[in-house]
């Protein structure tokens, strides 16, 4: 299992990833199937990831294959570019090896490179997995989006959380 940053030739094997990741966990922001860039979409957002230092991929590598990836991206103004906010998914299989925190330690290693100061997210509400991960790693709750998504036809509040570097 090797974690990495993500490289122009990744582009195709992270889309399946994602398209992959999104039908088999409910708690990504995308429905099964919704999720449809070209490839030539895909690898253009893939290389602005390379490009630009507010933004970072980091994929996880399994025999060859993307098996989870971690993202931040950070603010692009004066006044908010000290913020990323972070987004993390693996597939089932490879979930409690300890994976996720090793992609947390990545983010905020490079986040603490370019001295932002503070790291945001939102979760589902009722997806306690990753809620103990990120408070296992100093997130705090800062407070509820209610009814903010619609998922499975009903609707489900997402919670704020954030770490400060
Ligand atoms: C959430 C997710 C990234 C967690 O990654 P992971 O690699 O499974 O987590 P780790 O193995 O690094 O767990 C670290 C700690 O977090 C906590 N934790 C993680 N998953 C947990 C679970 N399902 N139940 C309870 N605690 C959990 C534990 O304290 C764990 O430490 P321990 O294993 O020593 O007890 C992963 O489950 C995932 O990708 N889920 C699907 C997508 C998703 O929900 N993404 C988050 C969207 S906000």
């Amino acid at each position: 299992m090797k974690i990495r940053l993500i490289e122009p030739a990744d582009a195709n094997d992270h889309l399946a990833f994602t398209q992959q990741l999104d039908n088999e966990t409910s708690y990504m922001l995308m429905e099964p199937g919704e999720r449809k860039p070209t490839a030539n979409q895909h690898q253009h957002m893939v290389n602005e990831f390379i490009m630009k230092d507010r933004l970072v991929l980091f994929i996880v590598e399994d025999a060859g294959t993307v098996v989870g990836h971690a993202m931040g991206v950070g603010g692009s103004t004066i006044r908010n570019c000290r913020t990323a906010s972070v987004v993390i998914g693996l597939l089932p299989a490879y979930h409690r090896l300890g994976i996720g925190k090793r992609l947390l330690r990545h983010l905020e290693a490079w986040a603490k490179e370019r001295r932002l100061r503070r790291l945001e997210l939102t979760v589902i509400e009722d997806n306690t997995g990753a809620r103990a991960l990120y408070e296992h790693f100093g997130f705090q709750e800062e407070g509820v989006k209610q009814d903010s998504l619609f998922a499975h036809g009903t609707y489900v509040n997402e919670i704020m959380m954030a770490k400060l570097l």
